[in-house]
Formats: structure tokens, C-alpha cells, sequence
């Protein structure tokens, strides 16, 4: 091989590897289903609830943020490979940072000051999105091996400290058809309380159109809020690997107006499902709540 062949081959399968990079790049982009309108949100869903908006918004400066961060970074290395390699007239060592500390004190404080503004806005978020703030109805989910039951105005109200207040209203109460996901109905423009129970072993509740979920622990009641804005249906799934059955642990959101949510509930009750089913939390005195 002649000396000008061995220094081009190298070269060529490097402009091939760059060429296929391309490539899968550009299938990548095209080919994951993604449209044009989705793209503002960024891989999200479309918020189906007011408490959505916050997360979605969340989520898009947070990657805004990132990308700025990220084309500060590549810029920087793209910079230094392309005018401060080695070059076959200049093969001396170019001068070195090594203990700059005014430089080494920038690399640490400006990440830090980075991860504490992430930290504020999530945290900031986190406590609106997890706050109680009187909820016009309460449904406890109940999560078990392998389906739901929502137990709607249940009988027991269940506070954060997990004390009892007052009982609620006659109840009524939703589980699927064998083989079909069970449906949870829900009142649109009105603030609902999740209390979120398990019977067996941890799940995960995810109403996936409001993005947001929550666990859901044994002998532990989590809860969130969230007003529905949009009638439709809507999917839900356990996000927890909960035994063999998981994946098949779905269940559908209904939104429908109040008075056909009031008329689903009198239904419900008409049809012998009045009350509460099991939530796996019993009680056992004024305070005491036990698996
Ligand atoms: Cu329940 Cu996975």
C-alpha cells in the first residue's frame, strides 16, 4: 500500500462512521412517531387538568435550561478540537491550567449555583403540586394485585397526620368487569382528593393525561389533588412492578360534567354498588390506622 493510501483509508472509514452517525440520527428523529404540534411540549402529554400546566411547564424550562447548558458545553469542546489541536507544524505540549484557582472555584460555584436553581423551582412545585387545599370530592384509590377500586365520597375521610375526621356521605363505588380495565369517573372544573390506599404490595397511580403520579404504599395513605379541565377519556396505568400481572394493571379516566358524575354515582348505588369497598386500611380506634 502506498504511503498516501494507508493515510486516506483511516480517514474514509471515519467519514463513513460519520455518515452512518448521521443517518441513525436523522431516523431517530423522524421515525419515533413525533409530531410537529407535540414538539413545544417536549415529549410530555397534554396537560388534561390545571395542576398539569405546572408540571409541563417545569418540565420544558428545565430542559430549555439544560440545552442551554449543553450547547455552552459542546460549543467549548467543539472550540478546542477545532483550533487547539495538535497540528503537524506545532507538536509542542500548549501551555497548562493545572491549579488555576480562581478557575477551579468557577467550575464549582457555577454548578452549584445550577443544581440550587433546579432544586428551588422543583421544590417550589412539588409542594403546590402535593398540597390539600379543601378538594370539593374525595376518592380513595385502591390498589391491588392486579387491578383498582375507587371507593368515591368514601365514608372515612383520612387526613395527612392519618387521623379520622368526620365520615362523608353515602360512598359509592367502581371495579372493573373481569377482564376489562375498571373506569374512574371524574367531575370536570371540580377539585378531587385522591387518597391513595393499597391492599397487598406497593403500586403506583398514574393518571397519565395529568401528569402526575403517586405511589401507592401499604399501611400508608398518599394523596394528591387535581381538577380536571378536559371531558374525555383518558388512560391510566400502575407504575410500580407489582408481580406477573403488572402490565395488565389499567385502568381508564373518565371526565364528564358534575351533574353526570353526580348521575354515575346514584347509578352506582342503584345498581348495589353503594358504600365503600375495602381499602386495606382498617381502623382500630380515634387516631389509629393499621394494615
Ligand atoms: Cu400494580 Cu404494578
Amino acid at each position: 500500500m502506498s504511503p498516501n493510501g494507508s493515510d486516506r483509508s483511516p480517514r474514509r472509514s471515519m467519514r463513513r462512521k460519520l455518515l452512518s452517525a448521521l443517518t441513525l440520527g436523522l431516523v431517530l428523529a423522524t421515525a419515533t412517531g413525533c409530531q410537529s404540534s407535540n414538539l413545544p411540549r417536549l415529549g410530555m402529554p397534554e396537560p388534561r387538568d390545571q395542576q398539569g400546566h405546572t408540571v409541563l411547564f417545569l418540565w420544558q424550562s428545565s430542559w430549555i435550561a439544560a440545552l442551554a447548558v449543553g450547547a455552552l458545553v459542546w460549543g467549548l469542546i467543539l472550540w478546542s478540537v477545532m483550533f487547539h489541536r495538535r497540528s503537524r507544524s506545532k507538536v509542542e505540549v500548549p501551555p497548562q491550567f493545572r491549579y488555576n484557582m480562581p478557575l477551579e472555584a468557577l467550575f464549582t460555584v457555577v454548578p452549584l449555583i445550577m443544581v440550587s436553581v433546579f432544586f428551588y423551582y422543583t421544590a417550589r412545585d412539588e409542594t403546590d403540586l402535593t398540597r390539600i387545599s379543601s378538594p370539593t370530592h374525595h376518592i380513595n384509590v385502591v390498589g391491588f394485585q392486579w387491578s383498582w377500586a375507587f371507593n368515591y365520597e368514601h365514608s372515612v375521610q383520612i387526613h395527612d397526620d392519618q387521623t379520622l375526621a368526620d365520615p362523608r356521605g353515602p360512598g359509592a363505588y367502581d371495579v372493573g368487569t373481569p377482564g376489562e380495565p375498571p373506569t374512574l369517573w371524574l367531575p370536570q372544573g371540580e377539585s378531587v382528593e385522591f387518597d391513595l390506599t393499597s391492599r397487598d404490595v406497593i403500586h403506583g397511580f398514574w393518571p397519565v393525561d395529568f401528569l402526575m403520579k403517586m405511589d401507592v404504599i401499604p399501611g400508608v395513605v398518599n394523596h394528591f389533588q387535581v381538577t380536571p379541565t378536559v371531558l374525555g377519556t383518558f388512560r391510566g396505568k400502575c407504575t410500580e412492578l407489582c408481580g406477573v400481572n403488572h402490565s395488565q394493571m389499567l385502568f381508564n379516566v373518565k371526565v364528564v360534567t358534575p351533574a353526570e358524575y353526580e348521575a354515575h354515582l346514584a347509578d352506582l348505588r342503584a345498581k348495589g354498588q353503594g358504600g365503600n369497598v375495602p381499602s386495606g386500611i382498617t381502623t382500630t380506634g380515634a387516631g389509629n390506622l393499621q394494615k
